[in-house]
């Protein structure tokens, strides 16, 4: 694994506004973390963290600027070779889970990992008892409550042993209780297996868990 898990530099989005004339919703952001590093971008609503991270995880292209994910440049690459990157090194965890209706909770821990011709139906029993839902395999989404189906979100984020994981408001739709639960869980596994932590948040106590924070605001970093 080279030095930098993520390397973005210079990072610039904007998008044409009707009349023609350019809304810039990032100008010139950097965000550059090694092996097992953790971050969390704050910032108010608008200020362009969702952006960012969706730049950063390749899910997303930059205006201009560019992103290394695990060495690996993304600018020259197409869809596909962006999709390649992301399934070799990236997690994402999303607010809304994102979970197939159609599949069982292993199942969906095991997409990411079929997608890569790997899927190894242990590993996913492994991971689902490591975030406490060994008696919730062969559930569908539709029978878990919200904190459980964050759960399965985050092993299917972990399934492919990623180098970095990437949440976009992981433990904003979830009770007090249950937001400490799978914060307790992402850093286990950021301690265990060294992954690195990209975490969009309103939530200062995970935001102070973090070794950097990057502020937003209008799309510019701002010092603390
Ligand atoms: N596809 C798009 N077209 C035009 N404007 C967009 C698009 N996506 C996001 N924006 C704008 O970019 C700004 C930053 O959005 P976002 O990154 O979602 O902010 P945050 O996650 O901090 O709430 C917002 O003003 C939003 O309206
Ligand atoms: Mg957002």
């Amino acid at each position: 694994m080279p030095e930098f898990v993520l390397e973005a530099r210079g990072l610039r989005k904007s998008y044409p506004r009707p009349d023609g004339s350019e809304l810039v919703v990032l100008q010139g952001v950097d965000l550059v973390l090694k092996r097992g590093d953790t971050c969390s971008i704050i910032g108010p609503s608008g200020s362009g963290k969702s952006t960012l991270l969706a730049l950063c995880a390749g899910l997303d292209q930059p205006t201009s600027g560019s992103v290394r994910i695990a060495g690996a440049d993304l600018a020259p690459l197409d869809e596909d070779g962006r999709a390649a990157v992301r399934g070799r090194h990236v997690g994402f965890v999303f607010q809304n889970f994102q979970l197939l209706p159609t599949l069982t909770a292993l199942e969906n821990v095991l997409v990411p990992a079929e997608l890569r011709g790997e899927a190894d139906p242990e590993l996913g029993r492994s991971l689902l008892r490591r975030v406490g839902l060994e008696g919730r395999m062969d559930h569908y989404p539709a029978q878990l409550s919200g904190g459980e189906q964050q759960r399965v979100a985050l092993a299917r984020a972990f399934v492919n042993r990623p180098a970095i994981l990437f949440a976009d408001e992981p433990t904003g739709n979830l009770d007090a209780e249950t937001a400490a639960r799978i914060t307790d869980l992402v850093f286990g596994l950021n301690a265990e297996a060294g992954t690195a932590l990209v975490l969009v948040t309103h939530d200062p106590e995970l935001a102070s868990r973090t070794g950097l924070r990057l502020r937003l605001r209008g799309g510019v970093p701002v010092s603390e």
